[in-house]
């Protein structure tokens, strides 16, 4: 394969280009455009559709097949037989730790779970009524103001203690935004437990009585954050490498990352989801609902359902619709009206033709919104729990791309406005 040259031949330029072609370790080959600028001609692919925009090495989707890896691991076996720390630790260093080196890590991560102090009173200028998204995108570009002494970007070890922080304050953070939007006080991290024991603590826990996180709920917690953590070059990746690529800190590049990710086309449709099943209301409703999806002139779709790469089952919904009927069935909520809505409309959308010709299959926010509503979480938070979980994705694209040589991402445009015309003489 080495060697593998393209031929472009462009009317009016005589000689054809001619271009380097790279494999990956898997997936399709790319073919590196980078000296089509000198043939004053660009590439035009509004959505990224065919472009490659880096080289990496942390995770790979087969869209078509259902595959998705972390670090050459599927994402089922590590569902199966990992926890999200460990995968925290696989994408930011490629391999899996050794049982010290995990401990290492744990112990590291519990280190820094606290916020600065000063913190909670940056959560004060907020409305209580806010969206935790709003605040989580302030509080976490703010967090580049209190942690100054891990900022020099080219230092590996600064790179490593931001990544740290990052993953260990997100949940921190995130159970702040629910506490400050019901007026509860903030709960400190409890260092004894495990990361979404703990995670679920601060959300749920006052300091008024012993909250304990069931070990059903727990585990369930912890696959989310497993499932989510990271998706090769999605929108809020992207925006993260693109932010990052300008010299950022890593706090501003994941704060940009937050944003990207709030959209209802990306990690807002969990979100999406729950509101779209409220609005069904009723059993009786659903045909109504798939039938204006299914009309083009109804801007309304199937929320959770569809991928821009995953053209089959998306596996992270495979194992999140297993760990879904755990948790109904740990909570006896097997009947809850909502919950019977969203199992009716996923058997009637994998049944119908519209969505069996467009590989419209059920995507994880569809199962991971059904269970963070079941275990209790308010649905203006799922994204932000999103958030939490894909932050160790975001800092291991940052870290990876920081540590390789780089260019400021640049994309050109095809322009189509007025050509250079002369501002009119006003009398
Ligand atoms: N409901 C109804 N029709 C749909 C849906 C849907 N959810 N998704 C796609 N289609 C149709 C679309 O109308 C088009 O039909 P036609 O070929 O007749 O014009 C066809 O399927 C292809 O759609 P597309 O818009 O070209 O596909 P895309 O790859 O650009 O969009 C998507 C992918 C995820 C934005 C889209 O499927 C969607 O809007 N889904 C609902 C939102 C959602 O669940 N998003 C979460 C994605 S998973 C989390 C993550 O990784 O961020």
């Amino acid at each position: 394969m080495a060697g593998k040259k393209a031929h472009l031949s462009i009317d009016g330029i005589a000689e054809s280009i001619e271009l380097p072609v790279y494999p990956g370790t898997t997936g399709p080959d790319v073919i590196d455009v980078r000296s089509l600028t000198s043939h004053d001609v660009f590439t035009f692919d509004p959505g990224f559709m065919s472009t490659a925009s880096c080289e990496s090495k942390i995770t790979y989707i087969d869209g078509d097949k259902g595959i998705l890896l972390y670090r050459g691991y599927p994402i089922e076996q590590l569902a199966d037989e990992s926890d999200y720390l460990e995968c925290c630790y696989l994408l930011l260093n490629g391999e899996l730790p050794d049982a010290k080196q995990k401990a290492e890590f744990v112990k590291a991560i519990r280190y820094h779970t606290m916020v600065h102090e000063q913190i909670h009173h940056f959560f004060n200028g907020f409305p209580r009524a806010a969206h935790p998204m709003a605040i989580m995108v302030g509080v976490v570009g703010a967090l580049s103001a209190f942690y100054h002494d891990a900022l020099m970007i080219d230092k590996e070890d600064h790179r490593k203690t931001a990544a740290l922080r990052l993953i260990a304050k997100m949940p921190t953070i995130a159970a702040m935004c629910y506490k400050y939007s019901i007026g509860q006080p903030f709960m400190y991290p409890r260092n004894d437990l495990d990361f979404s024991a703990n995670f679920l603590y601060m959300m749920f826990g006052t300091p008024c009585e012993n909250y304990v996180p069931s070990p059903v709920l727990t585990d369930a917690m912890d696959k989310i954050f497993l499932l989510h953590a990271d998706h090769e070059q999605n929108a809020s990746t992207s925006t993260v490498r693109l932010a990052g690529s300008t010299g950022a800190n890593p706090y501003a590049c994941i704060s940009s990352g937050i944003t990207a990710l709030w959209g209802p086309a990306h990690g807002g449709a969990n979100e999406a989801v729950l509101k779209m099943l409220m609005e069904i209301g009723d059993e009786s409703n659903i045909d109504k609902f798939i039938k204006r999806a299914k009309d083009k002139d109804d801007p309304f779709r199937l929320m959770g359902f569809g991928h821009r790469v995953y053209k089959n089952f998306d596996p992270r919904a495979k194992v999140m619709r297993v760990t879904c009927q755990k948790v109904l069935a740990d909570l006896g909520k097997e009947n809850d009206p909502l919950l019977r809505i969203a199992m009716k409309l996923e058997k009637i959308a994998l049944e119908d033709q519209y969505f069996i010709d467009r590989n419209l299959y059920p995507n994880v926010d569809f199962y991971s919104g059904i269970i963070l509503k079941a275990i209790g979480i308010p649905v203006n938070m799922f994204t932000v729990i999103f958030a939490t979980g894909r932050t160790p994705g975001w800092v291991a694209h940052w870290h990876e791309m920081i540590g390789n040589p780089f260019k400021i991402a640049r994309p050109r445009q095809l322009y189509t406005g007025p050509a250079m015309r002369n501002y009119p003489v006003r009398k």
